[in-house]
């Protein structure tokens, strides 16, 4: 019986999307979720991961300064430790390097809440706002060096409602979030590679 492919998860904070998606490999079978590392201690997240049983880890940024590379070259040790397959990035609010990207380049998936290409970045909800756009979203992308402009693997539309703040717009799409990724980490997995829009 082949191993099912391992999945490290990256995060930075409060991590709702990675317990989607780990709940997910765990309900589907299709997946192992190998690890869930935060750059910060204080990741409400981790608890999270490991209240679902999945190792943890923590690799503070701050100890590496302004090194970026130093500090994607000992994420790279620390990740490949666990052997992963596919790399999910889920409020990962880093900026990755070569360093980190080239070695799972094609097996790497972040998700970014605007309809990309518009909004890479940040501050993606109150740009929306400000341009008055009527839809708002969510893309899953495969994660190439160039910031938020990796092939699209899927969207998720959310439509903007009158008197709408960044705030409760952002909350309307992080459900929408917690409805696309995993569908888009199944497909990956499976092998498919056109975008799936909804
Ligand atoms: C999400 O809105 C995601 O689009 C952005 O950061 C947020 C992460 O939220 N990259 P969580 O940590 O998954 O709850």
């Amino acid at each position: 019986m082949s191993e099912l492919p391992r999945v490290a998860l990256l995060i930075s904070g409060g991590g709702s999307n990675m317990v989607r998606l780990v709940e997910d490999m765990q309900a589907g079978g299709y997946a192992t979720p190998a690890l869930v590392l935060a750059n910060d201690p204080q990741a409400g997240g981790l608890a999270k991961a490991a209240a679902l049983g999945v190792e943890t880890a923590v690799l503070e940024h701050k100890p590496f300064g302004r090194d970026r590379e130093a500090y994607d070259a000992a994420l790279l040790s620390r990740v490949q430790a666990a052997a992963p397959d596919i790399i999910c990035l889920a409020g990962f609010m880093r900026i990755l390097t070569p360093v980190f990207i080239a070695p799972f380049n094609g097996r790497m998936l972040n998700i970014h809440p605007s309809l990309l290409p518009k909004y890479t970045g940040l501050h993606t909800h109150d740009r929306a706002l400000a341009a008055g756009d009527q839809v708002a979203g969510c893309t899953v992308h495969q994660v190439i060096p160039e910031l938020d402009a990796g092939p699209i693997l899927g969207q998720a539309q959310v439509p903007v409602q009158a008197g709408d703040t960044p705030e409760n717009l952002a909350a309307r799409v992080l459900k929408a979030e917690h409805l696309l990724y995993p569908v888009v980490l199944r497909r990956f997995v499976a092998g498919e590679r056109t975008p799936i829009r909804f």
